[in-house]
């Protein structure tokens, strides 16, 4: 058979993507593999990088980005407190955009003709991925074989492979399907796909039940500086460091579980459990410190352009001039968000306990009932007068019955 050229796999060393190995090889093309470390517990993507030879790629790439997600990703993402449908903060939907971007580099480093992934037809990451590789490169093909394959049982693709001449160490499957990264865990399928089945304890590995949670406050103070988050108690450090730490404290004290259904692109609604501890926090924390820093209006319009930043994010238009201006709307607005938020933790809460910054515009004269008060009250009634007249006017002709 005639060469297709090179196709760059995003490849992530469980069954699917093993099997895609052989799979594009005998369609005819040569595999180029890639795997990434965004930070997911225990990665060992040297090993897994290997393992791809091992299973017939020609070349194989170990891709250490978990510190640009942290600081390229997951930092836009607390500016823009971005949670899609208001409570997701988008894990998945972060790590696919830097992964894609790296999965095109990759393909024109290798003279490749087109990238494959492994998702399936039925979820969001087909359509990240596929959207953001070309966003990148449209001359790039972008093939999505597991939609369409013949494999329809494990134990099919299991002896497929063995066929190709591979072997397939038989591991347990999940009674999930798990996606992570260090922004959160994603768990869905099996018992869950019931909404109104409780999510087993066995479904959460970065949070302890609230319940078991220790009986006292634990207390956390967040740096920032223009939105982003820059120290912990004091001491400054990098975002993939901090994200490690406060995942830990938070999910130590049973915070940052969410189970919600989900609405995704391709139509479809779905239950979903996601952990995402860090995440969770510093959303909280940055809409504290923007609520003292940033005036009404200016906080309102962003409001509603959050909610766009987050259906883009979630929809795969990462590399897009829509979410790209929002990006560069929540930096320009948030440029003088900086101080520090102090919050703590306890069974399962997170609560913000102060805030302070030396842009803030919370101002104790015009705010206080007590001594030292300079509002000008007398100006509040002809204010009333005219903010409520369109409405008076209305209600004069309308309400009259
Ligand atoms: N529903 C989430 C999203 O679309 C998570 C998907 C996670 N993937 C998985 N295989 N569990 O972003």
């Amino acid at each position: 058979m005639a060469s297709k050229g090179k196709v760059v796999l995003a490849y992530s060393g469980g069954l699917d993507t093993s099997c895609l190995i052989p799979y594009l090889k005998n369609d005819g093309y040569e595999v180029v593999s890639c795997i990434a470390d965004v930070g997911q517990p225990g990665a060992n993507i040297d090993e897994l990088a290997e393992r791809a030879k091992s299973q017939g790629a020609s070349a194989s790439y170990a891709l250490d980005i978990a510190d640009e997600f942290c600081e390229d990703f997951c930092s836009l993402a607390v500016l823009a407190n971005g949670l899609y449908e208001n409570k997701y903060p988008l894990l998945s939907a972060l790590s696919r955009p830097v992964i894609s971007k790296h999965l095109v580099d990759v393909a024109h480093k290798e003279g490749a003709v087109a990238i494959a992934h492994g998702c399936t037809g039925k979820g969001n990451d087909q359509v990240r991925f596929e959207l953001e590789c070309k966003a990148l490169d449209p001359e790039l093909d972008v093939l999505g074989p597991v939609r369409s394959w013949e494999f329809t049982t494990r134990n099919s693709e299991i002896e497929y492979c063995a066929l190709n001449g591979i072997e397939i160490e038989v591991t347990k499957k999940s009674p999930y399907s798990i996606d992570e990264n260090v922004w959160g865990r994603a768990i869905e399928c099996g018992i869950l796909e019931d909404p109104w089945n409780k999510p087993p304890e066995d479904a959460w590995t970065m949070t302890v039940d609230p319940e078991a949670a220790p009986d006292e406050r634990s207390y956390v103070e967040i740096g920032f500086e223009a939105g982003r988050p820059v120290s912990l108690n004091g001491e400054r450090m990098g975002m993939y460091e901090l994200i490690k730490r406060l995942n830990k404290q938070a999910g130590e004290n049973g915070f940052g579980r969410m189970d919600m259904i989900e609405d995704r692109v391709v139509g479809l609604k779905s239950r979903e459990c996601y952990e995402q501890p860090a995440a969770l926090t510093l959303i909280t924390a940055h809409k504290a410190l923007e609520g003292l820093c940033l005036p009404g209006d200016l906080l309102h319009e962003k409001l509603s352009l959050e909610h766009v930043w987050a259906k883009s994010v979630y929809g795969g238009l990462w590399f897009s001039p829509l979410k790209e201006a929002c990006d560069a709307f929540f930096e320009y607005s948030n440029r003088t968000v900086t101080g520090d938020v102090r919050l703590w933790f306890y069974k399962g809460n997170c609560m913000v306990d102060g805030v302070r910054s030396p842009y803030s515009i919370y101002d104790y004269g015009l705010a206080t009932y007590d001594e030292g008060d300079t509002f000008d009250r007398d100006a509040a009634k002809g204010f009333l007068d005219l903010y409520g007249l369109p409405n008076l006017v209305w209600a004069q002709v309308n309400r009259r019955s």
